[in-house]
């Protein structure tokens, strides 16, 4: 007889809303299909001390609404070195277990792919809010966060109308623009500035915030992608320059938080599910992807290896519709 197959999940990195839906969807489909599911707290640290306890369909009761990660996060600085990953696979291999599960993006995945070097079979689900993995068109929580993100903005924006002011709004997504790009096409902002665009800078914003001003524009917003940098100073810059008063509102970690809506709901579930169904097809070593509608998988190192999402056409629209 076959020996009862066993799987370890775990996530890794900043957490992100959907992470939740995703651990539930993993564990119920494997469980149903006779696979044991070992949850691994904190990450790769709690792989390292070997925090882990068996889940059950009951462990992931009532967490599809909720944001965060019941399993805890972290990141390892272990498992940057040969040691700490040789050490984890060791430990995968005396838990006896056949894959580990790790959701989390890119960071995460990394080690994922070192960890599957030393042997272990990973299976990755792509799940941070950055939306910086260009292998798949989604990764859990952005959706999430972009709504968060565009919420606060249009609160913002009321404010700023009513005072006629400038507002320079500092959303997260690390070297990635697309939560900055969607926050500002969704909340209708006059400028961007995104690590993608190297062009649009801070001289460029100033003089477009002046010629909105000729033009009759009373308010104007400007979202900055926290990875191109100094959104305090470019609204004092702004002051200065233009005599407008603005203000900065870095949006922080309000943005990796909440209740996923029901487009992270549903990635999450189909992710979940399509990487155990990937385990019971015999795939190694697959990050599970959204691409053209569908949800597939790709092979580890090739998903860490695709170009960077370009986000000039957005721009374009942005600009077309910030007349
Ligand atoms: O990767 C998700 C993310 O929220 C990034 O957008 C941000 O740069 C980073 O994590 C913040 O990390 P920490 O929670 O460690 O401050």
């Amino acid at each position: 007889m076959d020996k009862q197959k066993k799987i370890g999940i775990l996530t890794s990195g900043g957490d992100a809303p959907g992470m939740n839906a995703a651990i539930r969807s993993v564990v119920r489909t494997a469980i149903y299909n006779d696979i044991k599911v070992i949850g691994i707290r904190r990450g790769f640290e709690g792989l390292l001390s070997g925090d882990i306890f068996e889940m059950t369909p009951r462990t992931v009761s009532n967490i599809i609404s909720s944001g965060g990660t019941i399993l805890l996060t972290a990141r390892s600085e272990e498992m940057r070195t040969e040691a700490g990953t040789k050490k984890a696979a060791e430990i995968c291999r005396i838990l006896g277990l056949d894959a580990v599960v790790i959701i989390g993006g890119d960071g995460s995945l990394r080690g994922g792919r070192d960890l599957s070097k030393e042997g272990v079979n990973v299976i990755g689900i792509p799940g941070t809010i950055d939306l910086d993995l260009p292998c798949t068109e989604y990764t859990i929580g952005f959706d999430t966060a972009v709504n968060t993100g565009m919420e606060a903005i249009s609160k913002i924006q009321d404010t700023s109308s009513s005072h006629e002011r400038c507002s320079v709004v500092e959303v997260m997504g690390r070297q990635c623009g697309a939560i900055a790009m969607w926050c500002s096409i969704t909340g209708g902002a006059e400028e961007v500035l995104a690590p993608e665009l190297p062009d649009v800078t801070m001289e460029v914003a100033i003089q477009q915030i002046i010629a909105n001003r000729a033009q009759g524009k009373k308010r104007n917003l400007v979202v900055v992608a926290e990875g191109v940098g100094d959104s305090k100073l470019l609204a004092s810059e702004i002051e200065r320059i233009t005599g407008i008063e603005t203000r900065a509102t870095i949006l922080g970690h309000l943005q990796r938080g909440g209740s996923p809506t029901a487009t992270d709901r549903m990635q999450a579930t189909f992710m979940g599910y399509k990487a155990v169904e990937a385990l019971l097809e015999g795939e190694r070593n697959r990050v599970i992807i959204y691409k053209s509608g569908q949800h597939t998988s790709i092979d580890l190192e090739e998903a860490l290896q695709c170009e960077r999402v370009n986000l000039v056409d957005y721009y374009k629209m942005l600009k077309v519709l910030a007349i």
